[in-house]
């Protein structure tokens, strides 16, 4: 059995293997075709590719092997450059894209989102959420860094002193968690909250206060956030807003699955907050958590507040969010391969 890796026509990475995950999935008696430049994103030449065993095709070549890896679900022309019959490996998003659902079952394509891996201990391997999550929580403390003018470290010199930047997460899951962790490694002063109350010894135990909502919910019994009643959500967004006017960071990272993020910083939150604070809204890719957030855009407010809100953040980690995303895939293949234990 064949399986292909398109070049994937995007701006950015990850692509869905890595000449290291090639050799596993040779291994486990696969034939790789790798489109030629399918690794230019991740910076990975194609004779790294050639050299793992990896047979280097054309578009064509590879979007008609029996199982397709990709890593951004593809478009309609590339689909049609499936064969009928054939699996797709990708992330989907399936809960919010009823057209791409619908286009896979005309073309009788059998699909297996990547995203849509159930979040339990035996299935961490091929949690692919988690392992691009980690590295965009990481990616989003880089990034506010970058954008605020000021040390994250308090600093006491000869010429002056000044106290560490302030850094609020909203919502600790993964990503928010790796946030905290990395505002933490870099001096901040770091606050996190969620709605989940149980989440806050994993917050302190990062290095950050837990600063509690008003009226948290009942400790959840999946470990995900139900979406809040509009009283609960007004009492949670009343406290985000003093917390971020207070913070020279805020990361928020709050998502309901399936459904638009929660807004949880409205314009007035915004206003009252510090010229030249930053926002990094994780959840710009499903809506964002502010008012005034625009995807994949950076914008400045009237008030000097900027508003990151770059939807692929751990894409801008290329090397890293490729390799644990191909090796999420062959962690996957490796369970349903037949003759290899699957
Ligand atoms: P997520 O990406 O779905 O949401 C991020 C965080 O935002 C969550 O902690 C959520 O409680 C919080 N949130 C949602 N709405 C909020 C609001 N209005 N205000 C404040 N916070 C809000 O979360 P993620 O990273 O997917 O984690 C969800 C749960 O799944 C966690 O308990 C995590 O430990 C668990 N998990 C388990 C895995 C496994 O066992 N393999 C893998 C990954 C996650």
């Amino acid at each position: 059995m064949d399986i292909g890796v398109p070049y994937e026509q995007l701006e950015q990475a990850p692509v869905a293997a890595t000449p290291q995950s090639v050799e596993k999935l040779i291994s486990l008696g696969y034939t790789v075709r790798v489109e030629r430049g399918a690794g230019a994103l991740a910076h990975i030449p194609d004779d790294d590719y050639r050299e793992a065993g990896a047979h280097l095709v054309d578009e064509e070549a590879a979007w008609g092997c029996q199982v397709v890896l990709t890593a951004h679900a593809p478009s309609n022309r590339e689909l049609s450059l499936m064969r009928r019959g054939a699996t797709l490996i990708s992330r989907l998003d399936p809960a919010r894209r009823p057209g791409l659902l619908e286009n896979l079952r005309a073309r009788d394509l059998t699909a297996l989102a990547m995203d849509a891996v159930p979040r339990l201990s035996r299935a961490q391997a091929m949690d692919v959420l988690s392992s691009q999550a980690n590295l965009a929580g990481y990616r989003a403390v880089i990034e506010a860094a970058a954008h605020l003018g000021r040390l994250f470290s308090g600093q006491v010199t000869a010429a002056g002193k000044f106290p560490p930047a302030t850094v609020y997460v909203i919502g600790a899951g993964v990503a928010g968690l790796s946030a905290i962790g990395t505002a933490c490694s870099l001096g901040a002063q770091v606050r996190g909250s969620d709605v989940r109350p149980e989440v806050a010894d994993q917050v302190r135990s990062m290095g950050a206060q837990f600063v509690p909502l008003p009226s948290a919910q009942e400790v959840s019994s999946d470990g995900y956030a139900k979406e809040m009643s509009a009283d609960q959500a007004s009492a949670a967004n009343a406290l985000y807003a003093q917390q971020a006017a207070e913070s020279d960071v805020v990361i928020t990272t709050a998502s309901i699955p399936g459904r638009r993020a929660p807004v949880l910083l409205d314009r007035s939150a915004i206003e009252a907050m510090r010229p030249g604070s930053v926002i990094i809204d994780m959840a710009a890719a499903t809506g964002g958590n502010t008012k005034l957030t625009v995807p994949g855009q950076v914008v400045t407010t009237d008030g000097d507040v900027t508003i990151v809100g770059h939807t692929d953040l751990a894409g801008m980690l290329p090397a890293q969010a490729t390799q644990l995303y191909g090796r999420n895939i062959v962690n996957l293949l490796g369970l349903i391969t037949p003759h290899k234990d699957g």
